[in-house]
Protein backbone atom coordinates (compact mmCIF):
# COMPACT_ATOMS: atom_id res chain seq x y z
CA UNK A 1 0.00 0.00 0.00
CA UNK A 2 0.89 3.48 -0.80
CA UNK A 3 2.19 5.71 1.94
CA UNK A 4 -0.52 7.27 4.29
CA UNK A 5 -1.73 10.76 3.96
CA UNK A 6 -4.14 12.68 6.54
CA UNK A 7 -5.37 15.54 5.21
CA UNK A 8 -7.12 18.28 6.72
CA UNK A 9 -9.97 20.32 4.61
CA UNK A 10 -10.70 17.13 2.62
CA UNK A 11 -13.93 18.02 1.54
CA UNK A 12 -12.83 21.60 0.42
CA UNK A 13 -11.67 23.58 -2.43
CA UNK A 14 -8.05 23.37 -2.06
CA UNK A 15 -7.68 20.13 0.28
CA UNK A 16 -10.38 17.91 -1.72
CA UNK A 17 -8.71 19.04 -5.06
CA UNK A 18 -4.56 18.06 -2.96
CA UNK A 19 -6.45 14.61 -1.71
CA UNK A 20 -7.98 13.15 -5.15
CA UNK A 21 -4.45 13.78 -6.76
CA UNK A 22 -2.44 12.04 -3.62
CA UNK A 23 -5.33 9.21 -4.29
CA UNK A 24 -5.11 8.38 -7.97
CA UNK A 25 -1.17 9.08 -7.38
CA UNK A 26 -1.50 5.72 -5.31
CA UNK A 27 -0.92 7.41 -1.89
CA UNK A 28 -3.61 5.98 0.69
CA UNK A 29 -5.40 9.13 1.56
CA UNK A 30 -7.71 10.43 5.27
CA UNK A 31 -9.61 13.21 5.78
CA UNK A 32 -10.46 15.01 8.14
CA UNK A 33 -13.91 16.30 8.18
CA UNK A 34 -16.72 17.50 10.82
CA UNK A 35 -19.73 15.88 9.44
CA UNK A 36 -21.30 12.81 8.72
CA UNK A 37 -22.59 14.28 5.16
CA UNK A 38 -18.97 14.37 4.25
CA UNK A 39 -17.28 11.44 5.21
CA UNK A 40 -20.23 9.99 3.19
CA UNK A 41 -18.58 11.96 0.23
CA UNK A 42 -15.67 11.65 0.74
CA UNK A 43 -15.94 7.69 0.73
CA UNK A 44 -16.93 7.95 -2.75
CA UNK A 45 -14.41 9.57 -3.96
CA UNK A 46 -12.12 6.48 -2.63
CA UNK A 47 -10.94 8.91 0.58
CA UNK A 48 -10.92 7.31 4.18
CA UNK A 49 -13.34 9.56 6.36
CA UNK A 50 -12.08 10.71 9.83
CA UNK A 51 -14.84 12.60 11.65
CA UNK A 52 -13.19 15.14 13.68
CA UNK A 53 -12.58 18.77 14.03
CA UNK A 54 -9.76 20.97 14.42
CA UNK A 55 -10.13 21.86 17.37
CA UNK A 56 -10.28 18.46 18.99
CA UNK A 57 -6.56 17.37 20.53
CA UNK A 58 -6.64 13.47 21.20
CA UNK A 59 -8.43 12.59 18.13
CA UNK A 60 -6.46 14.78 16.20
CA UNK A 61 -3.04 13.87 17.64
CA UNK A 62 -4.28 10.15 17.12
CA UNK A 63 -4.80 10.92 13.25
CA UNK A 64 -1.52 12.25 12.46
CA UNK A 65 0.29 9.35 14.53
CA UNK A 66 -1.55 6.86 11.85
CA UNK A 67 0.12 8.91 9.14
CA UNK A 68 3.07 9.07 7.46
CA UNK A 69 2.41 12.71 5.75
CA UNK A 70 0.32 15.20 6.70
CA UNK A 71 -1.28 17.75 4.81
CA UNK A 72 -3.33 21.04 6.71
CA UNK A 73 -5.42 22.50 4.17
CA UNK A 74 -8.25 23.37 6.06
CA UNK A 75 -7.57 26.34 7.70
CA UNK A 76 -4.46 28.53 7.36
CA UNK A 77 -5.22 30.79 10.25
CA UNK A 78 -6.13 27.99 12.77
CA UNK A 79 -3.70 28.15 15.72
CA UNK A 80 -4.15 25.23 17.84
CA UNK A 81 -4.47 22.74 15.07
CA UNK A 82 -1.21 23.44 13.56
CA UNK A 83 0.51 23.26 17.57
CA UNK A 84 -1.38 19.71 17.89
CA UNK A 85 -0.13 18.39 14.84
CA UNK A 86 3.53 19.86 15.20
CA UNK A 87 2.89 17.89 18.57
CA UNK A 88 2.47 14.61 17.22
CA UNK A 89 4.79 15.03 14.68
CA UNK A 90 7.74 16.55 16.65
CA UNK A 91 11.00 14.00 16.44
CA UNK A 92 9.66 12.03 13.77
CA UNK A 93 10.84 13.31 10.69
CA UNK A 94 7.33 12.87 9.05
CA UNK A 95 6.49 15.18 6.47
CA UNK A 96 3.93 18.04 7.53
CA UNK A 97 2.86 20.57 4.70
CA UNK A 98 0.93 23.57 5.84
CA UNK A 99 -0.90 25.84 3.72
CA UNK A 100 -0.94 29.50 4.26
CA UNK A 101 -2.11 32.26 1.86
CA UNK A 102 -0.48 35.44 -0.14
CA UNK A 103 -2.24 37.98 1.90
CA UNK A 104 0.55 37.28 4.21
CA UNK A 105 1.96 40.47 2.11
CA UNK A 106 -1.16 42.56 1.70
CA UNK A 107 -1.59 45.76 1.95
CA UNK A 108 -4.57 48.09 2.59
CA UNK A 109 -4.32 49.75 -0.41
CA UNK A 110 -8.52 49.98 -0.57
CA UNK A 111 -7.62 49.99 -4.66
CA UNK A 112 -4.77 51.17 -5.05
CA UNK A 113 -1.20 49.85 -7.13
CA UNK A 114 1.77 49.05 -5.23
CA UNK A 115 5.33 48.21 -7.28
CA UNK A 116 6.13 45.91 -4.64
CA UNK A 117 6.47 42.35 -5.57
CA UNK A 118 7.36 39.47 -2.39
CA UNK A 119 9.55 36.50 -2.37
CA UNK A 120 9.98 33.91 0.58
CA UNK A 121 12.50 35.87 2.16
CA UNK A 122 11.09 39.35 2.19
CA UNK A 123 7.43 39.31 4.40
CA UNK A 124 7.41 42.30 6.29
CA UNK A 125 3.44 41.48 7.69
CA UNK A 126 1.20 43.75 8.87
CA UNK A 127 -0.42 43.94 11.97
CA UNK A 128 -3.43 42.32 10.61
CA UNK A 129 -1.41 38.91 9.50
CA UNK A 130 1.19 38.79 12.09
CA UNK A 131 -0.82 35.90 13.42
CA UNK A 132 -0.86 34.11 10.47
CA UNK A 133 2.53 35.01 9.25
CA UNK A 134 3.91 33.33 12.78
CA UNK A 135 1.97 30.15 12.30
CA UNK A 136 3.92 29.64 9.14
CA UNK A 137 7.24 30.62 10.78
CA UNK A 138 6.68 28.05 13.79
CA UNK A 139 5.75 25.29 10.87
CA UNK A 140 8.97 26.41 9.07
CA UNK A 141 11.37 26.67 12.60
CA UNK A 142 9.88 23.26 13.46
CA UNK A 143 12.08 21.69 10.89
CA UNK A 144 14.84 21.94 14.19
CA UNK A 145 12.45 19.58 15.98
CA UNK A 146 12.37 16.66 13.68
CA UNK A 147 9.45 17.40 11.71
CA UNK A 148 10.14 17.48 7.77
CA UNK A 149 7.75 20.89 7.70
CA UNK A 150 6.75 22.45 4.30
CA UNK A 151 4.59 25.22 4.15
CA UNK A 152 2.81 25.99 0.33
CA UNK A 153 1.09 30.02 0.39
CA UNK A 154 -1.06 30.25 -2.52
CA UNK A 155 -2.03 33.38 -3.78
CA UNK A 156 -5.71 34.35 -5.59
CA UNK A 157 -6.73 29.98 -6.96
CA UNK A 158 -8.75 29.81 -9.61
CA UNK A 159 -10.18 27.05 -11.80
CA UNK A 160 -12.02 23.90 -10.87
CA UNK A 161 -11.12 22.03 -7.95
CA UNK A 162 -11.03 18.17 -8.14
CA UNK A 163 -13.01 17.34 -4.95
CA UNK A 164 -16.57 18.02 -3.07
CA UNK A 165 -15.93 21.84 -3.18
CA UNK A 166 -15.57 22.92 -6.36
CA UNK A 167 -14.97 26.63 -6.13
CA UNK A 168 -12.31 28.88 -4.65
CA UNK A 169 -13.39 32.14 -2.69
CA UNK A 170 -12.49 35.81 -4.14
CA UNK A 171 -13.45 35.11 -8.25
CA UNK A 172 -16.36 33.55 -7.14
CA UNK A 173 -17.47 36.39 -5.29
CA UNK A 174 -16.88 38.99 -7.88
CA UNK A 175 -18.83 36.98 -10.44
CA UNK A 176 -22.10 36.83 -7.77
CA UNK A 177 -22.00 40.77 -7.42
CA UNK A 178 -21.60 41.24 -10.99
CA UNK A 179 -24.60 39.54 -11.49
CA UNK A 180 -26.15 40.79 -8.81
CA UNK A 181 -25.30 44.77 -10.06
CA UNK A 182 -25.21 43.82 -13.38
CA UNK A 183 -21.42 45.11 -13.70
CA UNK A 184 -18.45 43.39 -11.81
CA UNK A 185 -17.12 45.88 -8.99
CA UNK A 186 -14.21 46.47 -7.63
CA UNK A 187 -12.99 48.77 -4.52
CA UNK A 188 -11.76 52.22 -5.17
CA UNK A 189 -10.36 52.35 -8.75
CA UNK A 190 -9.07 48.46 -9.14
CA UNK A 191 -5.85 48.80 -9.65
CA UNK A 192 -4.46 46.91 -6.67
CA UNK A 193 -3.21 43.67 -8.28
CA UNK A 194 -3.09 40.09 -7.23
CA UNK A 195 -0.80 37.11 -7.64
CA UNK A 196 -2.51 33.93 -8.72
CA UNK A 197 -2.64 30.33 -9.60
CA UNK A 198 -4.37 27.56 -11.26
CA UNK A 199 -5.55 25.23 -9.08
CA UNK A 200 -4.49 21.74 -11.06
CA UNK A 201 -0.62 23.74 -10.75
CA UNK A 202 -0.82 24.21 -7.30
CA UNK A 203 -2.13 20.43 -6.48
CA UNK A 204 1.06 19.35 -8.70
CA UNK A 205 3.02 21.90 -6.43
CA UNK A 206 1.79 19.79 -3.50
CA UNK A 207 2.78 16.11 -5.07
CA UNK A 208 6.16 17.87 -6.06
CA UNK A 209 7.07 19.50 -2.50
CA UNK A 210 5.72 15.82 -0.97
CA UNK A 211 8.29 14.22 -3.08
CA UNK A 212 11.22 17.27 -3.00
CA UNK A 213 10.75 19.81 -0.45
CA UNK A 214 13.60 20.50 2.25
CA UNK A 215 12.42 20.31 5.78
CA UNK A 216 11.68 23.90 6.74
CA UNK A 217 11.40 25.20 3.54
CA UNK A 218 8.29 27.66 2.49
CA UNK A 219 7.02 28.62 -1.50
CA UNK A 220 4.80 30.77 -2.85
CA UNK A 221 2.58 29.58 -5.20
CA UNK A 222 1.62 31.84 -8.31
CA UNK A 223 1.71 31.70 -12.38
CA UNK A 224 0.92 35.58 -13.00
CA UNK A 225 -0.60 38.44 -11.76
CA UNK A 226 -4.09 40.45 -12.74
CA UNK A 227 -5.40 43.79 -11.06
CA UNK A 228 -8.81 43.30 -10.16
CA UNK A 229 -9.73 46.03 -12.62
CA UNK A 230 -8.64 43.88 -15.25
CA UNK A 231 -10.80 40.71 -13.63
CA UNK A 232 -13.57 42.97 -13.42
CA UNK A 233 -13.60 43.80 -16.88
CA UNK A 234 -13.26 40.42 -17.82
CA UNK A 235 -16.31 39.16 -15.56
CA UNK A 236 -18.02 41.49 -17.50
CA UNK A 237 -16.98 40.16 -21.11
CA UNK A 238 -17.83 36.62 -20.04
CA UNK A 239 -21.21 37.70 -18.99
CA UNK A 240 -22.03 40.18 -21.65
CA UNK A 241 -22.44 43.21 -18.70
CA UNK A 242 -20.62 46.22 -20.66
CA UNK A 243 -17.54 47.59 -21.15
CA UNK A 244 -18.12 49.63 -17.89
CA UNK A 245 -16.96 48.24 -13.94
CA UNK A 246 -18.64 49.56 -11.36
CA UNK A 247 -16.48 51.27 -7.97
CA UNK A 248 -17.10 50.34 -3.78
CA UNK A 249 -16.19 52.04 -1.46
CA UNK A 250 -14.08 50.17 1.09
CA UNK A 251 -16.78 50.54 3.65
CA UNK A 252 -19.77 48.91 1.69
CA UNK A 253 -17.45 45.33 0.81
CA UNK A 254 -17.11 45.62 4.79
CA UNK A 255 -20.19 45.80 5.53
CA UNK A 256 -20.40 42.86 2.53
CA UNK A 257 -17.43 40.62 3.03
CA UNK A 258 -16.26 41.73 6.94
CA UNK A 259 -12.75 43.86 7.25
CA UNK A 260 -10.44 40.78 6.43
CA UNK A 261 -11.79 39.65 3.47
CA UNK A 262 -13.13 43.58 1.77
CA UNK A 263 -8.90 44.70 3.08
CA UNK A 264 -7.13 41.57 2.28
CA UNK A 265 -8.59 39.89 -0.16
CA UNK A 266 -10.30 42.57 -2.37
CA UNK A 267 -9.23 45.83 -1.66
CA UNK A 268 -5.20 44.62 -1.25
CA UNK A 269 -2.26 43.94 -3.34
CA UNK A 270 -0.86 40.65 -2.94
CA UNK A 271 1.97 40.33 -5.39
CA UNK A 272 4.60 37.17 -5.01
CA UNK A 273 6.96 35.50 -6.85
CA UNK A 274 7.43 31.70 -7.06
CA UNK A 275 10.73 31.72 -8.75
CA UNK A 276 11.99 29.68 -5.70
CA UNK A 277 9.54 27.13 -6.23
CA UNK A 278 10.56 26.27 -10.17
CA UNK A 279 14.09 26.37 -9.16
CA UNK A 280 14.20 23.75 -6.03
CA UNK A 281 10.97 21.73 -7.27
CA UNK A 282 11.24 22.22 -10.84
CA UNK A 283 7.51 23.12 -10.33
CA UNK A 284 6.59 24.07 -13.98
CA UNK A 285 3.09 25.85 -13.98
CA UNK A 286 0.85 25.50 -17.37
CA UNK A 287 -2.97 25.90 -16.39
CA UNK A 288 -4.83 28.81 -18.64
CA UNK A 289 -4.39 32.23 -17.61
CA UNK A 290 -7.15 33.70 -15.08
CA UNK A 291 -8.80 35.83 -17.32
CA UNK A 292 -9.16 33.00 -20.43
CA UNK A 293 -10.56 31.06 -17.33
CA UNK A 294 -13.22 33.74 -16.57
CA UNK A 295 -13.95 34.17 -20.31
CA UNK A 296 -13.56 31.01 -21.91
CA UNK A 297 -13.08 27.87 -19.31
CA UNK A 298 -14.35 27.29 -15.83
CA UNK A 299 -16.32 30.00 -14.93
CA UNK A 300 -18.41 31.03 -18.21
CA UNK A 301 -19.15 27.15 -18.38
CA UNK A 302 -20.23 27.25 -14.88
CA UNK A 303 -22.39 30.08 -14.76
CA UNK A 304 -24.57 28.81 -17.99
CA UNK A 305 -25.27 25.76 -16.61
CA UNK A 306 -26.79 27.32 -13.28
N1 LIG B 1 -9.07 29.42 -2.06
C1 LIG B 1 -8.07 30.30 -2.10
O1 LIG B 1 -7.91 31.09 -3.08
C2 LIG B 1 -7.06 30.34 -0.97
C3 LIG B 1 -5.81 30.91 -1.22
C4 LIG B 1 -4.87 30.94 -0.20
C5 LIG B 1 -5.18 30.43 1.06
N2 LIG B 1 -6.42 29.90 1.28
C6 LIG B 1 -6.70 29.39 2.64
O2 LIG B 1 -6.66 27.97 2.63
C7 LIG B 1 -7.61 27.44 3.57
C8 LIG B 1 -8.53 26.46 2.81
O3 LIG B 1 -9.15 27.16 1.75
P1 LIG B 1 -10.25 26.51 0.79
O4 LIG B 1 -10.54 27.52 -0.25
O5 LIG B 1 -9.84 25.14 0.40
O6 LIG B 1 -11.49 26.43 1.82
P2 LIG B 1 -12.82 25.50 1.78
O7 LIG B 1 -13.16 25.11 0.40
O8 LIG B 1 -13.82 26.25 2.59
O9 LIG B 1 -12.38 24.18 2.57
C9 LIG B 1 -12.05 24.16 3.91
C10 LIG B 1 -12.45 22.80 4.49
O10 LIG B 1 -11.88 22.73 5.80
C11 LIG B 1 -12.75 22.07 6.66
N3 LIG B 1 -12.75 22.79 7.94
C12 LIG B 1 -12.94 24.10 8.17
N4 LIG B 1 -12.89 24.37 9.48
C13 LIG B 1 -12.66 23.19 10.10
C14 LIG B 1 -12.53 22.81 11.47
N5 LIG B 1 -12.63 23.69 12.46
N6 LIG B 1 -12.33 21.49 11.74
C15 LIG B 1 -12.24 20.57 10.74
N7 LIG B 1 -12.38 20.87 9.43
C16 LIG B 1 -12.58 22.17 9.13
C17 LIG B 1 -14.15 22.06 6.03
O11 LIG B 1 -14.55 20.70 5.95
P3 LIG B 1 -15.86 20.08 6.68
O12 LIG B 1 -16.94 21.11 6.59
O13 LIG B 1 -16.13 18.84 5.88
O14 LIG B 1 -15.43 19.80 8.09
C18 LIG B 1 -13.96 22.64 4.63
O15 LIG B 1 -14.46 21.82 3.61
C19 LIG B 1 -8.37 28.63 4.16
O16 LIG B 1 -7.83 28.98 5.42
C20 LIG B 1 -8.10 29.75 3.14
O17 LIG B 1 -8.10 31.03 3.75
C21 LIG B 1 -7.35 29.81 0.29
Amino acid sequence: MGRKVLVTGATGYIGGSVAVKLEQAGYHVTGLTRTVAGAEKLKELGISPYLGTLDDYESLIRAANEADIIINAADSDHIFAVSTILSALEGTGKIFIHTSGSSVVGDKAAGKISSLVFHEETIEPRLEKLARVTIDRTVVSSANRGVHSVVICPTLIYGEGHGIHKDSIQVPWLIDLALEHGAALHIGKGENVWSNVHIDDLVELYLLALEKAQAGSFFFAENGEASMKSVCESINRAFALGLKTKTMSLDEAIRRWGPEAAHFAFGSNSRVSSTKARRMLDWKPKGISLLDEIENGYYKNKYKRE
